[in-house]
């Protein structure tokens, strides 16, 4: 356990200890264990503030990190480029400093490529506060601790030589970013999972990421592997993780991906190919989901699904995070 987390930023998962991310997971256990015999720990960030700046929407991350804040005593305060003078063009710099004069810890998702990650540094730069990614072009930490979180509660955690499997879905909407693929691919390795990423030519990942991602892999002595085959990388799978995202690495214009995404559409997570994987494996996803374009009702309904589950430890894993980054000194 490492207690020594206060104001340390959480950008990357890489730039945390296994042994800081199991302090993390640990507190957010006891926490969800407390919460749900009704125990109150509003002393923790009592009069102190965390600032949620969204460069993009959100339902879960907004929510949970909000919510979180006021039941650890603090306050949340939502903002947008719109609604601050980074609409105008203030700066990382500028924005971080004054900003972490006032409150505790700044939060932010940024998820525009090549931009986004680098602002998050930037800021972490010059605040005087811990930074924490709510997603950004390069990472999601949070939802992969979420998801971790719930793979332990359900396997137990000890998730050594697993499988676990990231897999590309069709969708036809908007261009979803890499970070979440690529936060999956930076943490699971780390637990000792062996780690099967599926997609079709044109939606790898970024290479500096992969580097990264392989040397994890060969220090816990796990598999990394990759496939253009879907129903390959399901067989014998213990963990499902399928949902869509843009082939960035090759284009982001919208009529482009469309038209590639569509030659894709037999990428769907159906009650068949769940058949191929252990009879104990789950379907998991970080929402929102794209009913009937990436998986079937009936997986996403199904009992081996576990997505709202994943979505509920946003909330707990979330209030560790800030109680162990934020809430360190009055
Ligand atoms: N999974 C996730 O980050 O959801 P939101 O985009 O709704 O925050």
């Amino acid at each position: 356990m490492n207690t020594k987390l206060f104001q340390k930023d959480f950008i990357c998962t890489p730039d945390w200890s296994v042994e800081d991310l199991n302090t993390m997971l640990d507190l957010a256990m006891r926490l969800k264990e407390d919460f749900s015999m009704g125990m109150i720990h509003d002393q923790i960030l009592r009069a102190k503030t965390l600032y949620m700046l969204f460069f993009e929407e959100s339902t879960r991350t907004r929510n949970s990190f909000e919510t979180g804040m006021t039941q650890l005593g603090g306050h949340a305060i939502w903002l947008t480029p719109k609604a601050t003078q980074i609409g105008h063009g203030e700066n990382a710099k500028d924005t971080g400093i004054v900003l972490s004069s006032y409150g505790h810890g700044i939060a932010i998702r940024d998820c525009r490529t090549g931009i986004g990650n680098k602002y998050l540094y930037e800021m972490a730069e010059y605040a005087d506060a811990p930074i924490i990614n709510m997603q950004d072009d390069v990472d999601h930490p949070c939802q992969a601790m979420a998801d971790l979180m719930t793979m332990m509660e359900l396997f137990g955690r000890d998730l050594r030589r697993r499988k676990f499997v990231i897999s590309w879905t069709y969708a036809p909407k908007y261009v979803r970013p890499l970070s979440v693929p690529q936060s999956l691919v930076w943490l699971m390795p780390r637990f000792g999972m062996d780690v099967t990423l599926a997609y079709p030519e044109g939606y790898h990942m970024m290479p500096n990421v992969m580097e990264k991602a392989r040397a994890f892999a060969d220090e816990a002595g796990v598999q990394l592997t990759e496939t253009h085959d879907m129903a390959e990388a399901f067989d014998g799978a213990d963990f499902l993780y399928a949902k869509s995202w843009g082939p960035i690495m090759v284009t982001e214009d919208e009529a482009k991906v469309e038209a590639m995404n569509d030659q894709h559409k037999d990428w769907k997570v159906s009650q068949k190919m769940m058949d191929l994987a252990k009879k104990s494996a789950v379907y998991m996803h970080c929402m929102p989901i794209d009913r009937g374009h990436e998986a079937d009702d009936d997986v996403i309904d199904g009992k081996q699904s576990i997505i709202y589950k994943q979505a509920e430890n946003r909330l707990h894993i979330q209030k560790a995070l800030m109680a162990l980054t934020m809430g360190g000194r009055a």
